[in-house]
């Protein structure tokens, strides 16, 4: 198996010291966009957030909910998308989890409001589908407003949905009920995929959670075990979440010039989270886990800890989250459960900024 060095720039000379980091991240990124993802159009205006309906009561009266509506320019005019947002209504500001939800109502069995609330947290919900829909259909949504123009290269779903996460990030940021240091990006699944990217690519937020995103997201491809999602099972069945690019890749991951460390690195050196499940063979824990191994030396140069465990399989269940890349598998299936919110929101708090920000 040979897995891509994260440390060596492309012309083959070593990085060295963190000052180099910069410059070999955007060489990362550039491979992912070009090879994986798809290239994300720039964007250099700031979103927008109008406020539409305040729901009450919430949380016994505990917390606000506002209903809002997050727009922005595109090249075919502007775009929007409704966004919900809550927070403890206690005047101020929160570490916020902005999470990128398969569910349009905020209240599901996949997100514990009132539990994040009582933590102390602010929660932007964000349903995928009113952004783009999830299937090959680049006319309709975010995709409909950006030309397309080279099937190899074009954006993939995967990247609209970071996108539009990071659109809500540029509104939450300037809200008084968020503290803008300490901002995470969180989704399960292929939206655990989307919000590793949009992370790696946002370095607005501190936090990047990504819950059982398993073949495309955390996992290491080279490394897959039987039972496993391949990128050849991928390009058959969700080719449009990336660029065409990587369908290349599918007879062959062995001749990929990255693989998903890449990503994880990106995110350096600021905080990743990775939650696998025992049972969840498709996305392959211990692909995951060795993907935050071998993303490891990133933080390394920075004389940081990355992955701070095992290279032999995790006993589950485990949590390692001692460095800036923490991993946990637990038991059962592909799910993102109360508990997983729970270990989220602790390793945030260990790790969380100081507040620079105060409420007036
Ligand atoms: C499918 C897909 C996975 C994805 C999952 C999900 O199982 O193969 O890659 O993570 O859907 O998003 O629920």
């Amino acid at each position: 198996m040979f897995i891509p060095d994260l440390l060596t720039f492309l012309d083959g000379t070593p990085v060295t010291t963190p000052a180099q980091w910069q410059k070999r991240r955007r060489e990362l990124l550039s491979i992912l966009e070009r090879e994986e993802y798809g290239i994300r159009p720039a964007f250099t205006g700031c979103a927008q957030g109008t406020l539409q309906e305040i729901v009450s009561p919430c949380c016994a009266g505990h917390a606000r909910h506002e209903r809002l509506v997050i727009s922005f320019d595109t090249p075919s005019g502007a775009f929007s998308f409704p966004l919900q947002f809550l927070y403890p209504a206690d005047g101020h500001p929160h570490p916020l989890l902005l999470s990128l939800s398969f569910q349009s109502d905020v209240y599901n069995a996949y997100t514990p409001v009132e539990e994040i609330i009582d933590n102390g947290f602010a929660l932007a919900h964000l349903c995928y589908t009113d952004v783009t829909s999830d299937d090959a259909d680049m006319s309709s949504g975010l995709a409909g407003c950006y030309p397309r123009r080279d099937p190899a290269t074009d954006w993939g779903k995967l990247s609209m949905w970071g996108f539009a996460a990071s659109r809500a990030a540029d509104y939450l940021a300037t809200h008084p009920a968020v503290d803008p240091q300490n901002m995470a990006v969180i989704g399960h699944s292929r939206l655990g995929k989307a919000a590793l990217l949009c992370g790696a690519l946002d370095e607005r937020f501190r936090f990047v959670l990504a819950n059982n995103a398993g073949c495309g997201g955390d996992a290491l491809e080279q490394t897959k075990h039987p039972g496993a999602e391949t990128i050849a099972v991928m390009a058959e069945a969700f080719p449009f979440w990336f660029c065409g690019n990587r369908s290349k890749y599918a007879a062959n991951p062995s001749h990929m010039p990255f693989d998903q460390h890449f990503l994880m690195a990106a995110i350096a050196p600021r905080f990743v989270a990775v939650c696998s499940a025992e049972q969840d063979t498709w996305a392959d824990p211990y692909s995951q886990q060795l993907c935050c191994v071998a993303a490891s030396p990133a933080w390394a140069l920075h004389r940081l800890h990355g992955f701070v465990g095992p290279q032999e399989p995790a006993t589950v269940p485990a949590e390692y989250a001692e460095g800036h890349i923490a991993y946990r598998i637990r038991d059962g299936v592909h799910f993102l459960s109360r508990k997983d919110w729970l270990y989220y929101m602790d390793f945030i708090r260990k790790h969380m900024a100081p507040q620079t920000q105060t409420c007036v």
